[in-house]
């Protein structure tokens, strides 16, 4: 074989592999195409320097990776927000609607699987980075080379981030998990955990043999300039990746519900778990224009699948006390397998629900899952009552303190503030992995720690010696130094760890992440009004951190003492201007794409936001404006022509 055709071979295997794994059509047969793979290889052998790097015999690595390195994607990757009927439906238009005049939705399946970002650059794939936190993500780009429909390289040499989900076929996932069950080992519960675990082994080979399937859904940074998110998405097709089984573009809630309804029906059809229908709009400026919440982007959402639903038996109703002093009652159910999970428990989420639907130990109930979400007692079957079932009262006394409780109607609250199951659960949540993220440090040694009377508060994990964890059953030096090293690495945490392991209502990961940024360290001194102001945030949340720092400033003080964490590098400050710190609307048609005069005015320092309201400063309108001009008019906002705005700078 010639280098010429070697460099031929390889296309042929290319294109034969892309008819097989993309478009669903082989043209060859695979006897065949295992004969040509081999001459390619043996050429390979014979010419090592010559190997072409989008060869398919590139594509598994035969050394396995000591570990995942973190790695960054170049813009951040989203959730989505949940919807879960027609009312659901309705509203979310109806906000999008506020948001932007005349859209229409590019609607398509929401795959159930684990989440990708593929950066491909001068038309070569350089990296594969799992979603993580959606900013840091984990390099699993050996990995994600076995997956045949993820193209080697693609006919476009910008750089591009092509984002999707790698989904395990419903078929070939029992065919694994047969194998387990023969080869003796633990079963995978669900496709999405099977297709997870899989493109996180740490050797190539393995995940080769699990035929993953990558269905492409966005783009993340890029330079494009298609003004429609379906053409992007026909325009990524072309470029050899697979298309989703049913995707349409639609305008209005009764079109959007018929697609909803046909892919509903559909679904047990197709190859792929689906979990839903993912709606986002199709217009890119209006998407930039309506921008993102702290966690999602207003321009789509997740309509998902109605759950499924089975039958069992109420064993016992248990009682929970969280940090924050709720009582919760769980279910004990007799154990259900639902689409391979064994579920056990199941929420009643307070007792005013439990009053409500009757609930009764010993009643035959109607539990539901879906996804991810705990399941839950959804009805009881009363007719099956045979008269020994017990009805549940609500508890007056802390099960775990025997302090009082103060009974709020949906919130029952255990009022002691040291009551142990409270401050165990703020220890455990304190170190768990969202907060400080101290390795090991876990329920169990927790509790231990606390009976011992060695840990009373957060700030005691920081004075602990090797001594009293040898006192500790089952502690050598071995464990007691990890420990040790782990609790002692916490110390210079990002701030935004620090500030959501201080547990604040209200405040969780994604808000701690916003105010550490916005404030740095100095946010125990931050405005209701400022805080208020940020993206994402609202009247509840900024009052209860100013709230919370008024009753807590010595306790965290004492703890930011220790702990010393460490805020990011202050961000450039733009340079005085009329619009910085200014928060600014945009609509109605300018010189240039509002998508750029937003970036312009953001390198300014200004917000800019989707929409009209009492904190906007300046409504920048061009042609054709519409309803956000009448608003700013209405709340007597000031506004500026483009002309004006320019004239301004
Ligand atoms: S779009 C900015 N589209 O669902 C929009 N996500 O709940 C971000 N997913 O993390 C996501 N199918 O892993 C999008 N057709 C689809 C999807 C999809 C599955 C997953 C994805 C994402 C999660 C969000």
């Amino acid at each position: 074989m010639t280098h010429t055709e070697y460099l031929e071979n390889v296309a042929l295997l290319n294109k034969q592999a892309y008819h097989y794994y993309v478009l669903d059509d082989p043209i060859t047969t695979d006897e065949e195409y295992d004969r040509l793979y081999h001459a390619v290889m043996d050429y390979e052998t014979a010419h090592p320097d010559a190997i072409a790097a989008d060869s398919p015999t590139q594509r598994v690595g035969d050394v396995p990776l000591e570990g995942f390195e973190k790695a960054r994607h170049l813009s951040r990757m989203w959730s989505l927000e949940d919807l879960f009927d027609a009312e659901g439906l309705q509203k979310w238009l109806e906000r999008v609607a506020k948001l932007s005049e005349k859209v229409t939705f590019y609607c398509e399946p929401k795959f159930d699987g684990a989440s990708l970002n593929l950066i491909y650059d001068g038309g070569r794939l350089v990296q594969a980075i799992t979603r993580g936190d959606g900013v840091i993500g984990e390099e699993v780009t050996q990995n994600v080379k076995t997956i045949r429909s993820v193209p080697l390289s693609i006919p476009y040499e910008g750089r591009i981030e092509i984002r999707g989900e790698v989904v395990i076929f419903k078929e070939e996932f029992e065919q694994i998990n047969r194998e387990r069950t023969e080869a003796g080992e633990s079963l995978f519960a669900n496709p999405r955990n099977a297709a997870a675990g899989s493109l996180r082994q740490l050797d190539a080979r393995i995940t080769a043999k699990r035929n993953l399937v990558f269905m492409p859904y966005g783009i993340g940074e890029n330079s494009l300039d298609i003004p429609l998110l379906s053409t992007r998405m026909e325009w990524i097709y072309g470029l050899g990746f697979r298309q989703p089984p049913l995707h349409r573009v639609c305008e209005g809630f009764e079109a959007i519900e018929a697609i909803y309804e046909e892919m509903k029906t559909q679904r047990d059809d197709f190859a792929m778990m689906l979990d839903g229908m993912v709606i986002k709009v199709d217009q890119i400026e209006a998407q930039e224009e309506m921008g993102y919440t702290v966690k999602f982007p207003r321009w789509a959402s997740a309509y998902k699948f109605p759950a499924v639903e089975k039958l069992t038996t109420l064993k016992e109703i248990v009682l929970q006390v969280g940090r924050s002093g709720v009582v919760t009652p769980v279910a004990v159910v007799e154990p259900t397998p639902i689409e391979g999970v064994v579920v056990e428990r199941a929420t009643l989420h307070n007792f005013d629900e439990i009053e409500r639907k009757d609930i009764r130990i010993g009643d035959r109930v109607i539990i539901l899952r879906s996804g991810d979400v705990i399941p839950k007692i959804i009805k009881v079957i009363a007719a099956e009552r045979d008269g020994s079932e017990k009805v549940m009262e609500r508890p007056t006394r802390c099960p775990v303190c025997g302090g009082e409780l103060l009974d709020e109607g949906a919130l029952i609250k255990c009022q002691n503030l040291e009551c142990d199951a409270r401050v165990v659960n703020s220890i455990i949540y304190f170190a768990s992995k969202p907060c400080l993220n101290i390795d090991g440090l876990g329920d169990k040694i927790v509790e231990a720690l606390y009976r011992a009377g060695y840990v009373k508060s957060v700030i005691d994990l920081f004075g602990l010696t090797m001594e009293q964890f040898l006192a500790l059953e089952g502690f050598k030096e071995k464990k007691s130094r990890n420990l040790l090293d782990a609790i002692e690495q916490a110390k210079g945490c990002d701030c935004w760890r620090f500030i959501n392991a201080l547990g604040i209502e209200h405040i969780g990961e994604v808000a701690s992440k916003a105010l550490c940024s916005a404030f740095g360290l100095g946010f125990m001194e931050a405005q209701k009004e400022t805080v208020i102001a940020l993206d994402g945030f609202g009247e509840e949340m900024a009052e209860s951190l100013v709230e919370f720092v008024r009753v807590n400033r010595d306790a965290v003080g004492a703890l930011m003492e220790v702990l010393r964490p460490v805020a990011p590098e202050a961000k450039a400050e733009a340079a005085e201007n009329p619009f910085k710190g200014k928060t600014v609307v945009l609509t109605g048609s300018m010189s240039e794409s509002r998508g750029a005069i937003k970036t312009m005015l953001e390198s300014l320092g200004a917000k800019v936001a989707g929409s009209v309201s009492k904190k906007t400063d300046y409504v920048v309108y061009g042609e054709e404006a519409g309803s956000k001009y009448d608003k700013a008019v209405e709340l007597g906002v000031a506004t500026l022509t483009e002309n004006e705005m320019r004239e301004m700078l």
